[in-house]
């Protein structure tokens, strides 16, 4: 008989598992980039009632159903761009992924960047390439061609704003990094709604460029939908291997209700937005802490004490992500989502009480 020890892959045996933090309720959540805002009751009643008549006795049909053309006229992917949509972004991640895992392939990102472009690539055999941030967490473009140049990696993933650091890149670099890649290239603009920047315009052109969007950040992140846009020829053969059915139900509904409200969404990334500023100010204003110019819907900063400013946060009922220990271009940061006015400030009152 054989022991689990030895059914399971041992590579999997090793790893840990993504760390989702458990508090009590009554702590705040500042820790994964979640909204801060509920529908209001109206609209809650208003939803509430569709759910209640939705298909749930049914498969859902994604290629029979609005949602796609929803998605195309609200977040203005191209007309010649074609849409898959996946349970979370984190679902299309793994399958691109899949998509290329041939013996000896490669997948390239920067370092530090979103953990499951790594953890995807290894899962699937594939080495894994990182190119290490600036210390200021800007973009090494020339490094960057460089480990292209020699490791000719067949996709290569860009969190455009990044995260855990929230910096954007100079757009003619990723317009480079674009150029010289080898392989298929994703822009994962997974905070792209917080941003000045985009490359979904360009969704598909070159036909290597995929962009990556998701609903969590811009307040649906219990639907779990995300999508990509790219050219048709890559997305058919991505389709090939999304599950059956990957969707669900309540989600499509859920999420065709947030894009027929999309003025009230964009109100909330747009309070978010100004939220950000005035944050990104409070902590630049404090001795001896270096705030991370931010394009997302939270910002990194670096402080004396990492430890101490996350306890005393935490002992005041906000759970923010401690990034430091993480990886050594983030010694002493915390990444701090962007709540509601009020939590913010308080907040920015706990941080100026303990950063000394
Ligand atoms: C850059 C980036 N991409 C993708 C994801 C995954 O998002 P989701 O699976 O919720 O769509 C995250 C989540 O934090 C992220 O930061």
């Amino acid at each position: 008989m054989k022991s689990i020890q030895d059914i399971i892959r041992q590579d999997i045996q090793a790893m840990k598992a993504y760390p989702v933090a458990c508090v009590p309720e009554n702590v705040a959540r500042l820790d994964s980039m979640e909204s801060p805002y509920d529908f209001p009751p109206a609209m809650q009643a208003e939803l509430g009632a569709l759910l209640a008549k939705a298909p749930i006795r049914l498969y859902p049909h994604i290629d029979h159903d609005d949602l796609i053309p929803m998605i195309q006229k609200t977040f203005r992917v191209p007309e010649n761009a074609a849409i898959a949509t996946g349970n979370g972004s984190d679902e299309l991640i793994q399958l691109l992924c899949m998509l290329v895992a041939k013996p000896n392939a490669k997948v390239l990102s920067i370092e530090p960047t979103f953990v499951m472009y790594q953890t995807d690539a290894r899962l699937y055999g594939m080495e894994y390439i990182s190119v290490p941030l600036n210390d200021d967490l800007t973009l090494n473009l020339a490094n960057t061609l460089q480990a292209i140049e020699q490791h000719q990696p067949d996709l290569i993933f860009l969190a455009y704003p990044n995260n855990p650091t929230g910096t954007p890149y100079d757009r003619k670099d990723v317009e480079q990094i674009i150029q010289a890649a080898t392989g298929l290239v994703v822009i994962d603009e997974a905070y792209g709604a917080f941003s000045s920047d985009s490359f979904l315009p360009q969704a598909g052109t070159p036909e290597k460029l995929l962009v990556l969007r998701t609903f969590s950040k811009i307040g649906f992140a219990g639907l779990r939908l995300g999508f990509i846009s790219g050219s048709l020829n890559i997305i058919q053969e991505l389709k090939k291997i999304i599950p059956p059915y990957n969707m669900n139900q309540l989600s499509l509904v859920a999420a065709k209700y947030a894009m027929t409200h999309y003025d009230w969404v964009e109100q909330n990334i747009n309070q978010l937005k100004m939220e950000r500023e005035i944050m990104f100010a409070a902590l630049e204003g404090m001795t001896n802490v270096t705030a991370f110019p931010s394009e997302a819907n939270f910002v990194t900063v670096r402080v004396p004490d990492a430890e101490k400013c996350f306890d005393a946060l935490l002992s005041q009922g906000f759970l923010i992500k401690k990034l430091h220990g993480s990886h050594s271009l983030l010694n002493n940061c915390l990444r701090i989502t962007i709540g509601s006015p009020e939590q913010n400030k308080k907040v920015i009152d706990i941080l100026e009480k303990n950063i000394s």
